[in-house]
């Protein structure tokens, strides 16, 4: 048994608690490797921002889980090393889909776990979600629980359709469950395509696809019934035109890749939502800087010197949705 504690990590809820008083929504973004975690640190280290580093089941499969465990562990080091004095870093296993894995993700110290019990039937969602949550709570780490379903895949939660969240089931799963946190579903899905292009409008000067917009209208339902209870809005990405342009020019194929557009989460970090997940944004990023480099250095094999761009290209990214998107600059000093 790890605490999270000694690790130096946070859980969720002073960090939760600050970000719905701020009107600021913390940024919860995925990593597999190294570069990816540097670029989170550095995003973070130097806008003096909260951040929830996230691991999927896939991310654990890919990058053998006691390596990443030492990677966040080495995390909180190096946030020091940059200048950041008291780092607000959790360490959160993304759509666990099992007792036993959240068990192993508390007990290998991480600080928050979600259990996706979504796409079960809903009193299997709450027995599901109160057993983690009786075990994590034991040792101080948190829960998020999912109460509807996004489109799109969810690791190994899979659903072609959008089921959005019933305000009304809200409060009796939030309380029968005791879960710390609860992500909702009102329209964003998985993914670099959250829209099919029927879906959308297109704009008649750009020719892009226009989607439709998020229902804020089922959001504020939630928190009328939950007033400041925390609510998580995962499928955040807004896939950057300017790296689906730079990936389709340096010999990829993203037609008609979109995402959700970043006005529409501005607004919703300024409410009840105060964790927002992004990941395809950073994939996409380090995709259109590693092609870049292969299209115009083609003779170049030392990973470094395509990895390393790529790396900068998701530290800008990082920033821009710290200072931009979610407003959490400044709020871990
Ligand atoms: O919600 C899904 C996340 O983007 C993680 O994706 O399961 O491919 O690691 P992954
Ligand atoms: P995106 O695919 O929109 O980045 O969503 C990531 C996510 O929700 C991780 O849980
Ligand atoms: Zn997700």
């Amino acid at each position: 048994m790890v605490s999270y504690k000694e690790l130096g990590l946070v859980n969720t809820r002073e960090m939760f608690a600050k970000a719905i008083k701020g009107g600021y929504a913390i940024p919860a973004f995925n990593f597999n490797n190294m570069e990816q975690l540097q670029a989170i640190i550095k995003a973070s280290a130097e806008t003096k921002s909260p951040v929830i580093l996230q691991v999927s089941k896939g991310a654990r499969n890919y990058a053998n889980q006691t390596l990443l465990r030492y990677m966040a562990q080495g995390a909180v080091e190096y946030a020091k090393e940059l200048g950041w004095e008291h780092p607000q870093i959790c360490l959160h296993l993304d759509h666990g889909d099992s007792f036993e894995l959240c068990k192993s993700c508390v007990d290998f110290g991480f600080s928050s776990v979600m259990i996706d019990a979504s796409s079960l039937p809903y009193e299997e969602n709450i027995a599901l979600t109160k057993k983690v949550v009786e075990y994590a709570h034991k040792y101080d780490v948190t829960v998020e629980a999912e109460l509807g379903v996004l489109a799109g895949v969810e690791d190994e939660v899979s659903s072609a359709v959008s089921h959005y969240t019933k305000p009304e089931e809200v409060v009796d799963f939030a309380t029968r469950t005791g879960c710390d946190s609860l992500a909702i579903s009102i329209g964003t899905s998985h993914g670099a395509y959250k829209f099919t292009p029927e879906q959308c409008t297109r704009d008649p000067k750009t020719g892009r696809l226009v989607p439709p917009p998020l229902a804020f209208d089922v959001l504020d339902a939630i928190m009328e019934q939950l007033p400041g209870f925390p609510i998580v809005l995962h499928g955040s990405s807004s896939v950057p035109q300017e790296y689906v342009d730079m990936i389709n020019k340096y010999g990829g194929k993203l037609p008609d890749a979109v995402g959700i557009p970043e006005e529409q989460l501005r607004k919703a970090a300024k409410s009840a939502v105060c964790k927002i997940n992004i990941d395809s944004d950073s994939r996409l990023a380090f995709t259109a800087a590693v092609r870049k480099v292969f299209a115009e250095k083609p003779s170049e094999f030392d990973p470094r010197k395509y990895c390393g761009p790529a790396r900068d290209l998701m530290e800008e990214l990082y920033k821009h949705k710290i200072i931009n998107v979610l407003g959490s600059d400044g709020k871990a000093e």
